[in-house]
């Protein structure tokens, strides 16, 4: 029985679902959102609040400042709670409500973003904001987890290792792409594995992380209106670039089965699917990281009027739904990486 005194202590790190009955081909989808902060980014949040303790960087007076799309947000805000700093938090409109209403719950202050950057994306205007801050008042303390080396580091002392564990086996690993945390400490990790992993990053259509073109994106969590810092394509095997709308039926379609995941997840399994299809090869070991759940989505991913105003009427026909995504987009202008031609 596990007993805790700090938020952050707990962290479900071994749950997959089975995705073959639901798609029809295997893939194990590890569970992230099992803890208090409710997403993956808690990983991220506890190595780097930790790392700035240690550097000496954080005093009883410190405010903790951040740029996050919310979830982040949210894991900072509980562990500034924990910890007794402040925590401000500055997001975009495309926040969903009930992730801004969690982070003040926590005692976070929210700063919303609505000035659109060069890009189309928010991300610019955000990094501004936070940059003006930190020079206004030197009690701002900047974690910047787009270049902060333990937003990667976290993933490759628990994500990747966690799933290594699980799966000796394993050919073939998804990972969505948001800053890259995630995909770089996984990738990483794996390079140095003893057996080849083969690394997917699956990006949302509108995303210029890996050299898109830049257009609307709503759905919070993956893609970028910059090139990620962190990134490094050369430990990246392929790249798959998933449209909103099928992310949209693959959350339904999770959903239809009793499984209500973020809407990034429906990014991931959608590329996933749609890469497992192409490459049938039976015997395959196929992982994909699900960073959250659909809670936080129920405006927006779950929500009839929201999802058919945005994406058209059609979007949520049974069959449409039922058949899985079309074809992925792979990236365009540049075939397939591999990394052992
Ligand atoms: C829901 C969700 N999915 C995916 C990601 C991407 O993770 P990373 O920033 O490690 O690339 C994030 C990051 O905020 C997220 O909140």
């Amino acid at each position: 029985m596990p007993i805790i005194s700090a938020p952050h202590a707990f962290n479900e790190r071994q749950l997959y679902v089975d995705l073959e009955p639901i798609f029809g081909h295997s893939l194990y989808l590890k569970c992230e959102g099992f803890n208090f902060a409710g997403s993956i980014k808690l990983k991220a949040a506890v190595e780097m609040v930790e790392a700035a303790e240690k550097d000496g960087l954080l005093t009883p007076d410190s405010v903790l400042v951040e740029s996050s799309s919310g979830n982040l947000g949210v894991a900072l805000s509980m562990i500034a709670a924990s910890k007794g700093y402040r925590f401000l938090c500055v997001t975009d409109s495309r926040c969903n409500l009930s992730t801004r209403l969690l982070m003040e719950a926590l005692g976070g202050e929210v700063h919303v973003i609505a000035d659109l950057d060069a890009n189309g994306g928010f991300l610019g205007a955000r990094i501004n904001y936070v940059r003006a801050l930190c020079s206004s008042d030197d009690r701002y303390v900047w974690l910047s987890q787009y270049t902060n080396p333990g937003n990667w580091r976290a993933h490759y002392r628990t994500t990747a290792q966690e799933i290594a564990r699980q799966f000796p086996q394993l050919d073939v690993l998804f990972v969505g792409a948001g800053t890259t945390g995630t995909l770089m400490g996984c990738a990483r990790y794996f390079r140095k594995w003893h057996r080849p992993v083969r690394i997917v990053a699956v990006d949302t259509v509108g995303s210029v992380a890996f050299g898109g073109e830049p257009g609307r994106r709503l759905i919070p969590g993956l893609g970028m209106s910059m090139r990620p810092p962190l990134l490094d394509e050369s430990y990246v095997d392929e790249v798959i670039q998933v449209e909103e709308a099928d992310t949209i039926r693959a959350c339904h379609r999770l959903a239809g089965h009793g499984f209500l995941f973020g809407g990034s997840t429906g990014t991931v399994v959608s590329g996933a699917m749609e890469w497992l299809a192409q490459h049938e090869t039976p015997g395959l070991t196929a992982v994909a990281i699900a960073p959250d759940l659909g809670e936080r989505y129920l405006d927006t991913v779950y929500q009839t009027t929201w999802i058919k105003d945005v994406y058209g009427d059609q979007i949520l026909d049974s069959e449409a739904v039922a058949a899985g995504p079309r074809e992925a987009e792979p990236m365009p202008r540049r075939p397939a990486r591999r990394r052992n031609p």
